[in-house]
Formats: structure tokens, C-alpha cells, sequence
């Protein structure tokens, strides 16, 4: 079982056992597991089952790599990171967190994925805030529209960086310009860009970012992880605490004290213990990442976008609905076509893992998909259109 840390984009493909038998374009839903995370889950329950030392403040080492891990890829400094649970984690802290009086608005786009909007519909339920939907063109964020919903009660902009349907990338340098003009917190639900698509959340003046770490990030569910900015880390009131949130120095055999101070990090508004195995299993994938490089991976994922894009713009059976446009475009690609859900049933049985979603088939491609993958995928898409 191979689980070095990979230096090439074939190497990576090695550590993922179900590239010998299947394609898999469905990372934007769960992404597959690799055997360096096996490996480093299995270890540690053999330390466990075996118990031969103390190892509980091993968890406390592998977090604070990992904030550092997470902060390094994003363009932040680890003190601005903290390890959450998924997407939504994050996206409380915002809604419930920040100083949002009665009667404030938050700008939510009417093509949202359900985490984002459940969570504002709560605060507005709770808190009296009102969570304003712009409405969409052509199924895109209308910048136009987002200007107008505008009012000096919006305090806030909450907007997926990747729309999740049909791989539509905002521009957060033009979100986040609009949100600097109005005066606005900027918050980014970052999951279906995470890992593949470059960012920095410091550059782009992005207030709260967090995305969980199941998809593209090649990790277990209950993995996340969340960035807050300084602007806002003093303004925020944490909607939850935890005993973990004060700093003990590591000290733990002396624990009567009801006024330690809480960190001055991230750290502060994470959660109590720590779900270890699957931060092992995460800790193991972001390797790959670091190694590999986002923008490297970006170029492959998009190279390989490319080719199927090539075929389907020449085949007059099938119709792309992502953009294509280099602004725009991410690490997805779906497209449509006559009987698509049929299609798509047709190609899970034939080994090609993938969804519909919206009227279209989501291909997600990532950093163990190769040519030949997307050659056995249009050599189906052939067939099905007779072609
Ligand atoms: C844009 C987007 N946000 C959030 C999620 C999931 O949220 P969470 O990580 O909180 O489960 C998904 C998909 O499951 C998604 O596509």
C-alpha cells in the first residue's frame, strides 16, 4: 500500500485504490479516499487499542499542524484558522456571531446551496435579521441585481465561492470591492472551490471563509475548517464556547480555574475535543495538496475540463451549462442533454461515478482524474449519441 507523500500528478493517482476500477467526476459531492488517510486512521487506532502511553495531547500537536496546513493554502497565518466540522460550522459563527442588530440585511443569492441559507433563516428567525434573496440570471449571481438589493441596512454579503450545481465561480475580487464600498461583511462558503481552485482570503479582503473538508479536500465527513479575519475576530460575540476555547498553557492536571483567557485565535471558537481520527485522515490528504501545489492542480483539473469540453461543444447532442469563461470557470463542468438523468444512471453502472444536478450532469474533476479517464467518458457520451 503505497502512502508516500506524492511529487507528481500520477503519483497521487497511485494512492487512490478506486482509479483501478472505476472513474470518479464526484468529488463535488464526496471525495474519494486515499491510503495515506487510511493509513494514518488505522495508525492510530492501533495506538489506541494498544494504550501503552498517554497520547491524549498528541491531538493538540496534529491541530495545531493542521491550522497551520489550512492557513498556508488559503494565504492566511494560522492564528486566523480554526478546525471546524464542515461548511456550515463557519457560516454560524457568522450569522450568529457577528453584531447584527434587527432589521439588518444579509444578501443571499437565490441559487444557494441549502447549508448557507438554513443558517441565515435561523438568525433571521432568532435575531430579527432579514435574509434578502437576489435573484439570479441564467442560474448566475447578478452582479447587477446584487447592486440594486442594496440598502444602508445590508451589513453583510454570504455567497458560495463555487455555485455547486453547475460549477459557476464568483468573482470575490469584484464581491468583495462591492462589499468594501457598502460597508459590509463579506463571508464565503468555500467548499466547492477548496483544493482546487487558488485563493487568497487575505488579498480578496474575505471576512469569514469556511468549507468542509469532505469534498475536494479529500477528506472524511466532519472535517472543516474556517478563517475569520482580523477586522472582524474582536467583533465577533461566539455563539458557542468551549472549555478548549481558554488557553490551560497544556497543563491539565490543575483545572478549577473560571477565568482563564479565552485564545486570542481562531482556536477560540472551535469545539471542545477533537473528532481525531478523521483530522488524522485530513491531516494525511492536505500532504497532497502542499505538495502538489493549488495552482498546479487547478491547471490539471481545468486541462482535463478542456478535453471534455472540446468533444461536447463539437457534438451538436449535448449542451455544456457551466461557464466556460476563465473568470468563471472551476473545477466542475456539467452539461445536458436529452434523457440526462438516464444517461447518468446508465454511466454509474458502467464504472463512471458521477450526479445530475439541476437539469444537468455534474462532472467534478480532480487531481487523480487523468486523460484517460475523460477518454473513457467521452468514448460513452459517443456511444449514447450514436455517434
Ligand atoms: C456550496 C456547498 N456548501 C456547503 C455544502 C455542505 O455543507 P456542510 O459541509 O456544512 O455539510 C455543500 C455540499 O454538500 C455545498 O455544495
Amino acid at each position: 500500500m503505497s502512502s508516500d507523500i506524492p511529487r507528481t500528478f500520477a503519483e497521487a493517482r497511485e494512492l487512490f485504490p478506486h482509479t483501478a476500477h472505476s472513474v470518479y467526476f464526484n468529488s463535488a459531492s464526496y471525495g474519494p479516499f486515499n491510503t495515506r488517510l487510511q493509513q494514518a486512521i488505522e495508525d492510530n487506532i492501533q495506538l489506541r487499542l494498544e494504550c501503552k502511553q498517554d497520547d491524549s495531547h498528541d491531538a493538540f500537536i496534529n491541530m495545531d499542524e493542521l491550522r497551520g496546513d489550512y492557513a498556508s493554502l488559503i494565504g492566511a497565518e494560522k492564528r486566523q484558522v480554526g478546525i471546524g466540522l464542515n461548511t456550515t460550522f463557519g457560516l454560524n459563527i457568522a450569522a450568529f456571531g457577528l453584531p447584527l442588530k434587527e432589521g439588518d440585511e444579509v444578501l443571499v443569492s437565490d441559487i444557494e446551496f441549502p447549508s448557507l441559507v438554513y443558517v441565515f433563516r435561523a438568525a433571521a428567525e432568532t435575531r430579527g435579521i432579514v435574509m434578502k434573496k437576489v435573484e439570479s440570471t441564467d442560474r448566475r449571481l447578478d452582479i447587477a441585481k446584487l447592486e440594486q438589493a442594496i440598502t444602508p441596512r445590508t451589513r453583510m454579503l454570504a455567497i458560495s465561492w463555487v455555485q455547486f450545481f453547475n460549477g459557476y465561480k464568483n468573482d470575490l475580487k469584484r464581491l468583495s470591492d462591492i462589499c468594501r464600498a457598502h460597508d459590509m461583511y463579506f463571508v464565503v462558503d468555500g467548499i466547492q472551490g477548496m483544493g482546487v481552485e487558488p485563493i487568497d482570503v487575505v488579498d480578496l479582503d474575505i471576512d469569514l471563509f469556511s468549507s468542509g473538508c469532505q469534498k475536494w479536500m479529500l477528506s472524511p465527513q466532519g472535517c472543516g475548517f474556517f478563517y475569520v479575519s482580523d477586522r472582524i475576530f474582536e467583533q465577533i460575540r461566539p455563539p458557542f464556547m468551549s472549555w478548549l476555547g481558554v488557553d490551560w498553557g497544556m497543563n491539565f492536571s490543575d483545572l478549577f480555574y473560571w477565568d482563564k483567557p479565552y485564545f486570542e485565535t481562531a482556536r477560540k471558537l472551535e469545539m471542545g475535543y477533537y473528532a481525531i481520527l478523521n483530522l488524522l485522515g485530513m491531516k494525511a490528504s492536505v500532504e497532497i495538496f502542499k505538495s502538489l501545489g493549488i495552482d498546479k492542480i487547478q491547471k490539471h483539473t481545468h486541462g482535463l475540463i478542456d478535453r471534455l469540453a472540446a468533444y461536447l461543444n463539437d457534438s451538436s447532442f449535448y449542451t455544456i451549462t457551466s461557464s466556460l469563461e476563465e473568470k468563471h470557470r472551476s473545477s466542475i463542468l456539467t452539461f445536458t442533454c436529452k434523457d440526462h438523468e438516464l444517461l447518468q444512471k446508465r454511466l454509474v453502472k458502467d464504472g463512471i461515478v458521477l450526479v445530475h444536478r439541476e437539469g444537468s450532469i455534474r462532472v467534478s474533476i480532480h487531481l487523480f482524474n487523468n486523460e484517460a479517464d475523460v477518454d473513457t467518458l467521452i468514448a460513452k457520451l459517443r456511444e449514447n449519441a450514436g455517434e
